[in-house]
């Protein structure tokens, strides 16, 4: 914190030997609490100077004052600041107070636009873990880059096209029943995928017949339109609950069947570049020079494939959007995938692909297992947020019977406590589904800072009559003193969580700083009537702002009372 300030204080006496920025990046924090607030070490200067580290502390120290400093003092090569409690509070919980939901800003873009290509579950099958985890992941990372000035475009690239919507087609006239698949479309529609595979293996002619009716789609044909856009609607009817609960909405949900008819245009780019090379019959683009397997754009039998649509979509969205930056969150299962994409666009001339990222995650375990929708063992997204919103419900009540809005705020620590449990791990980590855990109202967990902020709104409730009455004066505890430390530190987390595309920093942010109020709230009395009651409830409300706006970056809602 105040790594700024302190380089700027140092930086005119040093300024023929180090930059700005080399200062700052030499700052640190001081290895124990009582040696100060922020440390400058001496020796990169001793090499310029050809003095000792030690001489050059203490000249420095006797030369560095600021209203914000209690005091400089040369510790060995180190020259120590200790911040002015006070007044440092005093400003920091101004600034707070005054942005309110804008503290936190990080001016990285003037508005440029950023995709992100999140969510993208595939039509007629279940909506899986890894899925929950895109889409979660996903929005927090847009939520993040609106914060540091970009404009996010969230993107729902829908698995829509390709030749398994021609077998079930064909399973559907030869099995289906249109009142099961309207009753319960996705169990439904992947019996009949499952069907017909296994009748595949018996009669081979089936697979024909679902390749020509998949030809019979791209053409056009009614019929086969028709049926498709069925299974899209009802399949997205499923998708919309789990977003509805989740509250989570798009900018598109252009999937891979909109670039159907634009395939054409990219494959004749590749053509006029040269960069088409025919393999068993196959068109591929060779992709030796980065030590990668050749990137298929075209099968032998005319057919385009996965990563034709997401080059066609890369160019789309360029074009369309002018994107500064495109993220894609899939799992890492994906990652050859996406650095072939980006690489064919190099290729190509593109300079913009060097801005575009593949965001990988881990897997989602029950009892250390992969959680998995194949082989018949659908696990429900739908029930199982039901089962934590229920949870949830059972919780308030024991807690707070006589909560107003119960179901409201069921449903919002339910939700939270799921994509909260997601997001507070690194994201490549593989995550243990437990909605035990992941409901508690203690330790590390969504309902925890919930709960935190909502105790931190009560606060102010109580207090509501006292603000007024006194001035600002800062604070000088030690308690109080740690939780400012943090609320400082809040737009370098949002910066950094950015940079890493990592919501975990984010989550892990927001537990510190409810433990530490909680540990402050635990040690100091706030309504004590005396001079500093309006500097303690000012401490209360940067808490809740911070608090609110931390778990609004995750795609978690913070209620007031719970
Ligand atoms: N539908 C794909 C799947 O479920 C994910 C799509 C990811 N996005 C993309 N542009 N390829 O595996």
């Amino acid at each position: 914190m105040y790594k700024k300030l302190v380089a700027e204080q140092i930086y005119p006496h040093i300024q023929q030997y180090v930059t700005l920025d080399e200062v700052e990046s030499l700052i640190e924090k001081p290895k124990y609490v009582d040696k100060g607030d922020i440390a400058f070490p001496s020796f990169t200067l001793a090499k310029h100077l050809k003095k000792a580290p030690n001489v050059i502390a203490k000249t420095l120290a006797e030369k560095l004052n600021h209203p914000l400093f209690e005091k400089v003092v040369a510790d060995g090569p180190y020259v120590n600041f200790f911040l002015h409690k006070q007044e440092v509070s005093k400003t920091v919980l101004t600034t707070v107070l005054k942005e309110g939901k804008n503290y936190g800003k990080v001016p990285l873009s003037q508005g440029e636009n950023i995709t992100i290509d999140l969510s993208s579950p595939n039509i007629a099958k279940p909506f899986s873990m890894g899925h929950l985890r895109s889409t979660v992941i996903g929005n927090a990372i847009a939520n993040i880059s609106e914060k540091c000035g970009y404009t996010p475009i969230r993107i729902n690239h829908l698995g829509d096209w390709g030749t398994q919507f021609g077998k079930l087609i064909v399973a559907y006239k030869k099995w289906g029943n249109e009142q099961a698949v309207k009753e319960n479309p996705i169990t439904e529609l992947l019996k009949l995928y499952v069907q017909f595979h296994s009748e595949a293996e018996k009669d081979t002619s089936l697979e024909d017949e679902g390749r020509l009716w998949f030809k019979k789609l791209e053409d056009y044909d009614e019929e086969a339109t028709h049926l498709w856009e069925w299974f899209r609607n009802e399949s997205l009817k499923e998708f919309n609950k789990i977003y509805e609960l989740l509250q989570i909405k798009f900018d598109s949900y252009n999937g891979e069947a909109f670039y159907n008819d634009k395939m054409e245009e990219t494959i004749h780019l590749l053509q006029e570049k040269n960069l088409l090379e025919s393999s068993d019959g196959a068109e591929v683009v060779s992709l030796e020079e980065y030590s990668l397997p050749p990137c298929l754009i075209k099968k032998s039998d005319g057919a385009t494939l996965y990563a034709t649509r997401d080059l066609t979509a890369a160019l789309y969205r360029q074009q369309h959007y002018g994107f500064q930056k495109a993220v894609y969150v899939v799992g890492h299962e994906q990652s050859l995938h996406f650095q072939q994409i980006f690489n064919v666009l190099k290729k190509l001339g593109f300079h913009w692909a060097n801005e575009m990222v593949h965001v990988p995650f881990g897997f989602i375990l029950k009892d250390g297992k992969k959680m998995s929708t194949r082989k018949g063992k659908i696990v429900l997204l739908e029930e199982v947020i039901n089962d934590a919103i229920e949870l949830a419900a059972k919780s308030i009540e024991a807690k707070n019977p006589s909560l107003p809005e119960k179901e409201e705020v069921a449903k919002i620590v339910g939700v939270g406590a799921i994509i909260f449990h997601d997001l507070k791990n690194e994201r490549m980590n593989n995550i243990e589904f437990s909605l035990e855990e992941m409901l508690k109202f203690e330790g590390s967990t969504g309902p925890y800072v919930q709960y935190t902020h909502a105790r931190a709104c009560s606060i102010l409730r109580k207090g509501s009559s006292f603000k007024e009455a006194a001035a600002l004066t800062g604070l000088q505890d030690e308690h109080s003193w740690n939780v400012v430390k943090l609320l400082v530190e809040f737009p370098s987390v949002i910066e950094k969580s950015f940079i890493n595309y990592e919501p975990s920093q984010v989550a892990k942010y927001v537990i510190d700083l409810a433990r530490e109020f909680n540990k402050y709230y635990s040690h100091v009395k706030v309504l004590t009537e005396d001079e500093q009651i309006a500097s303690r409830l000012a401490l209360v409300q940067a808490v809740t702002i911070v608090l609110e706006e931390g778990l609004r970056l995750l795609g978690i809602q913070a209620p007031k009372e719970m």
